[in-house]
């Protein structure tokens, strides 16, 4: 960390001495004011629920600008990474700090690929599920499973044991992710095929069948691994953080994992994909393109209680960088399946276009962000709606782990233990029973 040579000073209307608080210089974005020693020194805490002006952490992962819209991983651009790269380089990336050359590219591909196979008593495991359960609550499941299963790499203070755990994460989630699919279906479960890539492997996976060759469309394949790039990392998102301060306790790596993928299935974070095509096909079922401008009254009045699902952002207050880019691949999809005339991508059209010039979403700087598009192309691929959000489970993943394994190295790291402001009875005793 960068000391700055300005100083925050934090004087008290009450007369009580004024203290000064180091800061700290981030590379890009604001500067942190450090208040480890606050309490120490002035017995208050400070008060942030949401966490609107905390950093929990340091991390060099991650950084997102949410006034330019501008989302860098490791400093490289979305929009480089997305046309340039795959989704595994962008995972070698996160991990190890820097794209790979040639020889790294190709080494860990061959690693991921290689360990896509799970254990084959997880079938039995997720035997254990009901049919209809929501695949979110599967995959909780199944990843929580994992600890059971992978005894050797779960030292979280041994760096090698770290790198399996996140190895066998990103090889293992899609495998997870197409077998809670196929065990809802009652189909078959496909096993991986080392020689497709990271999505095509994915894709067959949830789509073939015993019964003949599935061919992988290279529209659909680039489309999956563009998904499966923009939801890599988000920096100290909800789940992100769940991720953390799960892992702080020292707890097994892919227990922690679960951990995230628990605070993912919410609708306000990772579950907004599936409430956003839930919502489009809510609006498409009452009437459609004409009942836009009725249901955009709702979304305004404070008291209804309904949210235009995939817009708004807690960080970005303009275009998310990330819509753009599914905008552009949801394009390519509907035009590759013969889908532009779908209603629901019309009406999707519609409500963007409506809110983009509305002054409500205007003045509060609500954009469309990621999911709005997300579920679009994923409705056209053939996923079905419970499933997006397991999708965006899988490819976070890398995120989780690298943000995690970053944790675990960091000699500040120490476990997680919020305060509070205690708001309820002061101290008092018990009355017998007939008194109370
Ligand atoms: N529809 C209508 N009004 C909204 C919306 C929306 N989608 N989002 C925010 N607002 C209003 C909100 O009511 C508030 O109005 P006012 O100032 O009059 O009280 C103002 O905009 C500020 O919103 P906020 O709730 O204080 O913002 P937040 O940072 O706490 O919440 C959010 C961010 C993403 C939870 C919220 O925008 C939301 O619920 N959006 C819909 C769900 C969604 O699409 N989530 C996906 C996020 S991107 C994927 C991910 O990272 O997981």
């Amino acid at each position: 960390m960068k000391l700055s040579d300005n100083k925050a000073t934090m004087s008290f209307a009450n007369g009580a001495p004024s203290i000064e608080l180091p800061i700290y210089h981030g590379n890009i974005g604001p500067d942190v004011i450090d208040i480890r020693k606050l309490y120490a020194q002035t017995g208050m805490f400070t008060y942030d629920p949401g966490f609107l002006s905390t950093a929990s952490c340091q991390s060099a992962i991650t950084y997102i600008d949410g006034d330019k819209g501008e989302l860098l991983h490791r400093g490289y651009p979305i929009e480089q990474l997305a046309t340039q790269c795959d989704y595994l380089d962008t995972c070698y990336l996160l991990l190890n700090g820097d794209l790979p050359n040639a020889t790294e590219r190709n080494d860990f591909h061959k690693l991921v690929i290689n360990h896509t196979m799970v254990n084959e008593q997880m079938q039995f495991f997720l035997r254990g599920f009901r049919r209809d359960a929501h695949p979110m609550a599967v995959l909780t499941g199944l990843v929580g499973a994992l600890s059971a299963f992978y005894h050797d790499s779960t030292d979280i203070n041994n760096p090698e044991h770290r790198r399996i755990a996140a190895i066998r994460l990103i090889a293992k989630m899609p495998t997870l992710v197409a077998m809670a699919y196929k065990y809802g279906m009652g189909q078959p479960y496909m096993y991986p095929r080392n020689e497709l890539s990271y999505a095509g492997n994915f894709l067959r996976m949830m789509f073939g069948t015993p019964c003949e060759d599935y061919k992988v469309n290279p529209v659909i394949e680039k489309a999956m691994d563009r998904i499966f790039i923009l939801h890599a990392d988000h920096e100290q998102n909800a789940s992100t953080s769940t991720v953390r301060l799960c892992g702080s306790s020292g707890t097994n790596p892919f227990a922690a994992i679960a951990a995230g993928v628990a605070c993912l299935w919410g609708p306000a974070h990772g579950g907004a994909n599936e409430a956003c095509l839930n919502m489009l096909e809510e609006i498409q079922a009452n009437g459609g393109v004409a009942k836009v401008g009725q249901f955009m009254e709702q979304v305004k009045d404070k008291n209804s209680g309904v949210k235009l699902m995939g817009f708004g952002h807690r960080v970005y207050k303009n275009y998310d960088p990330r819509a753009k880019l599914m905008q552009e691949t949801c394009n390519e999809v509907l035009a590759a399946l013969g889908l532009e005339n779908d209603p629901l991508f019309k009406l999707a059209k519609q409500l963007e276009k409506i809110a983009l010039e509305d002054d409500y979403f205007v003045q509060r700087k609500l954009y469309p962000n990621v999911d709005f598009y997300s579920g679009i192309v994923q409705r056209a691929i053939g996923i079905p709606v419970s499933l997006f959000t397991g999708i965006f489970a899988l490819a976070r993943t890398v995120g989780w782990i690298a943000q995690l394994n970053e944790m675990l190295a960091d000699p500040e790291y120490k476990i997680g233990r919020p305060r509070q402001l205690f708001s309820g009875n002061v101290k008092r005793d018990i009355k017998p029973i007939d008194q109370r």
